[in-house]
C-alpha cells in the first residue's frame, strides 16, 4: 500500500482517513499541521507532525500527501496549503469513491476528493483540489477547475464551466453551459441560469415561517 500523510487535524482529516482507509489502496501514516496549531501529540490514533519540518520525517519521494481543508476563505487555505506542499516536492494524492459513477473519460487532478453517489458525465475535466461531496451530477462536456468546493445534491448541468474558488451550496443548480466566474458563492438551492460574476454571492428567497404551530398542521 502507498503511504500518505494527511494536512489537517479537524473533521475534514478525519473523514479523509476513513474514506482512504475503507476504500483506496492508500495508508495514512500521519497528520501534519503548521506547528502552532499543535495542540495533540496523536489525532485518530497516529502522530501529528509539524508542517513546516514534515519531509524530514516523511521525505516526499517515499510519501505522498493529502490536504483535509474544507471550503475556509474561498477554498484559499487549502489551495495555499496545495501550493505550499507541492514546494515541498510531495505529489498530492486523489480519493474518487468506488461508489462513484465516474463515466468521463479523463482522469481528475491531484488532490481531489470526490464521495459517493456522484454522477460524473463523459467528457467532464476536473482540475487540482476539488471536493465533491456527495451525491452530486456533474454533466456532460463540463470543466470544473481547480480549488473547488462542491457540497451535496448540485446539479451542474451540461457544458458549464466552474472557474477557481467557488463554493457551491447544498440542492444548487447550474444551468446548462453557464460559465460559474472566480469565486463564486452560490448559496443553498440557489438556481443560476447565467453566467456569473467574479466573487459574486447568490442566494434564493429564505424560507417563510408562518404563524402556526406543526400540530395545527394536518399532513
Ligand atoms: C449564502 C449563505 C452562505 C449565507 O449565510 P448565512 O449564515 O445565511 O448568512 P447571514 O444570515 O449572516 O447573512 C449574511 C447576509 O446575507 C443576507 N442573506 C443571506 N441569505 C439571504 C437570503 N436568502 N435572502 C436575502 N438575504 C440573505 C443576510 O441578510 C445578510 O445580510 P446583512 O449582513 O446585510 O444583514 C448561506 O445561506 C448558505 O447558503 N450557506 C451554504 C450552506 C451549505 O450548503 N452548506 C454545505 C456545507 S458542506
Amino acid at each position: 500500500m502507498k503511504k500518505i500523510v494527511i494536512f489537517g487535524t479537524g473533521d475534514i482529516a478525519q473523514i479523509a482517513k476513513y474514506y482512504f482507509e475503507i476504500d483506496s489502496p492508500y495508508q495514512v501514516v500521519a497528520f501534519t499541521v503548521d506547528k502552532d496549531y499543535i495542540q495533540e501529540v496523536q489525532f485518530e490514533g497516529l502522530p501529528i507532525y509539524p508542517f513546516e519540518e514534515i519531509e524530514r520525517h516523511f521525505p516526499p519521494n517515499e510519501y505522498e500527501m493529502f490536504i483535509a481543508l474544507s471550503y475556509a476563505n474561498m477554498n484559499k487555505l487549502r489551495a495555499l496549503k496545495f501550493q505550499q506542499a507541492k514546494e515541498k516536492g510531495y505529489r498530492l494524492v486523489s480519493y474518487v469513491s468506488s461508489k462513484c459513477t465516474y463515466l468521463s473519460q479523463f482522469n481528475c487532478g491531484e488532490n481531489c476528493f470526490i464521495f459517493e453517489d456522484n454522477t460524473i458525465q463523459p467528457f467532464v475535466k476536473i482540475g487540482d483540489n476539488v471536493t465533491i461531496w456527495s451525491g452530486n451530477h456533474i454533466g456532460h462536456h463540463s470543466r470544473i477547475a481547480a480549488h473547488n468546493f462542491i457540497s451535496s445534491h448540485v446539479v451542474i448541468s451540461g457544458h458549464c464551466v466552474l472557474e477557481s474558488y467557488c463554493f457551491l451550496g447544498v440542492n444548487s443548480t447550474i444551468g446548462h453551459n453557464v460559465t460559474i466566474a472566480e469565486g463564486t458563492l452560490v448559496g443553498a438551492a440557489a438556481v443560476i441560469t447565467k453566467d456569473t460574476e467574479p466573487y459574486s454571492v447568490w442566494v434564493p428567497p429564505r424560507s417563510v415561517l408562518l404563524d402556526k404551530k406543526s400540530t395545527d398542521l394536518k399532513l
